[in-house]
């Protein structure tokens, strides 16, 4: 990810009393490593965990712990830091620091200064699964929502009590990619709150025999960061992909698959009661019409003709299903990609189309780059230059918001 479009901006990290704490270092490492300046407040609690000396370090930057007692030169640090701050990030965020921020509470520097801060805000809850679940800490998460915060996780996993549930704080990896999402494109709006969005990424893998096989070079990325930036808008996710290296993103409903017809089944299965589907998947068009059941020898022969069939074509079922979701296709062309992307959406019936061509280092199909053009039912066509996959997520998913908004009017 290109990191020159951040370079200066500034975030005020508030770090509140979890074990969860020691994970926080490493997101102050990981957003300097973006060009981003960072100004840590700790409360109390927080400094029996992790001490202050360490995010200092890491942050080149004093840390306050304390309203009264200093460690800024500034007058009224509290109005100050809120002023300075592009960015207010709170991980990790216990039960106590969700409610004193759901009901302006500021007893301490970071309460007080997260009660002066008028910037987009991220909170990365932390606690123990109960505690998590209890209706009072559910009112206060859902309270910010209301507010326009960015919740970021819980994690589902194993506690810091030996127990396994949801509570754990989002890694440092989700944070950061949250917090550079804030950076880049303001407030994540919660307009997929209680949607059910289908997501399909990755190549398909059709097999020859046991070892063999045809695939393609994708990567997987795009529907996976198109999966991301659905779950942080609030989204119930279903990601459907194809054999790929990539973590799936934290929250989403992963379901992987490997060949064309798997995805297919996969697809059908879960698609029924989908408000959106995004069909992002490079699905293998053909696949081997007999695949052996023992490794192909080469014997004596020096050519060999494999027949191949037309796999399902998972975006037209979609397209004429009688629950239609708001459906998304993706058109990968060597050429003449506006006019092929036009026809895949007609052809299709999909209300939009994203359009990019294949080619160009580090650029589409297996790439961390993206250049596409989004094109809808009505005529509508946006551009998006080359920026990374996450930063093309983030514009597909206001694109479709956009349009469903007009088209609700
Ligand atoms: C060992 C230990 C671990 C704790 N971990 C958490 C935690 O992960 N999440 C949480 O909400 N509270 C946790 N607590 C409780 C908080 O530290 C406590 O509620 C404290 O008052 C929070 O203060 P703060 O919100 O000002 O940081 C923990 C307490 C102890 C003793």
């Amino acid at each position: 990810m290109s990191s020159s479009s951040l370079q200066g901006k500034r975030v005020v990290l508030v770090v509140t009393g979890g074990i969860a704490a020691y994970k926080t270092c490493e997101v102050v490492r990981r957003l300097r490593d973006h060009g981003v300046e960072v100004r840590i407040a700790m409360t109390t609690a927080a400094t029996r965990f992790v001490a202050p000396l360490t995010f200092a370090a890491l942050s080149g930057q004093p840390v306050v712990t304390s309203l009264f007692e200093g460690g800024s030169p500034e007058e009224i640090p509290h109005v100050r830091w809120a002023e300075w701050a592009d960015m207010l990030c709170v991980a990790p965020a216990t039960a106590d620091f969700v409610a004193k921020m759901a009901h302006g509470v500021a007893d301490d520097f970071a309460s007080t200064l997260s009660l002066a801060n008028a910037a987009p805000t991220l909170v990365a809850p932390a606690m123990e699964d109960d505690m998590y679940r209890h209706p009072a800490v559910q009112r206060n998460i859902a309270t910010l929502t209301g507010d326009g915060v960015a919740i970021v996780g819980p994690a589902t996993g194993s506690l810091a009590s030996g127990r396994t549930g949801p509570g754990r704080m989002s890694e440092p990896d989700e944070i950061v990619a949250a917090a550079l999402r804030v950076l880049r494109h303001g407030v994540i709006a919660a307009d997929l709150e209680g949607q059910h969005v289908v997501i399909t990424a990755g190549p398909t893998y059709e097999a020859l025999d046991p070892v063999r096989g045809f695939t393609n070079r994708s990567s997987g990325r795009m529907g996976f960061e198109l999966a991301r930036e659905a779950r942080w808008r609030g989204a119930r996710v279903t990601l459907v992909a194809g054999p790929t290296s990539l973590v799936p993103p934290a929250g989403v409903r992963y379901q992987p698959v490997r060949s064309a017809g798997e995805m297919h089944e996969a697809v059908r299965s879960v698609a029924a009661d989908a408000e959106v589907a995004i069909m992002c998947a490079a699905v293998c068009d053909f696949t081997p019409a007999e695949p052996a059941d023992a490794k192909l020898k080469k014997g004596a022969r020096d050519r060999i003709d494999i027949p191949m069939v037309r796999t399902a074509d998972i975006l037209a079922s979609l397209g004429t299903s009688a629950e239609r979701p708001f459906l998304v296709g993706f058109a990968a062309e060597s050429s003449g990609l506006r006019e092929h992307a036009v026809e895949k959406m007609e052809c299709k019936n999909c209300d939009m189309i994203v359009g990019n061509l294949i080619g160009g280092a580090d650029v589409g199909m297996g790439g961390h780059e993206n250049e596409v053009v989004i094109l809808d039912r009505q005529g509508g066509e946006q551009q998006v230059g080359r920026s990374s996959k996450a930063d093309v997520a983030t514009r597909i998913w206001n694109a479709i918001a956009r349009f469903r908004e007009q088209a609700s009017r």
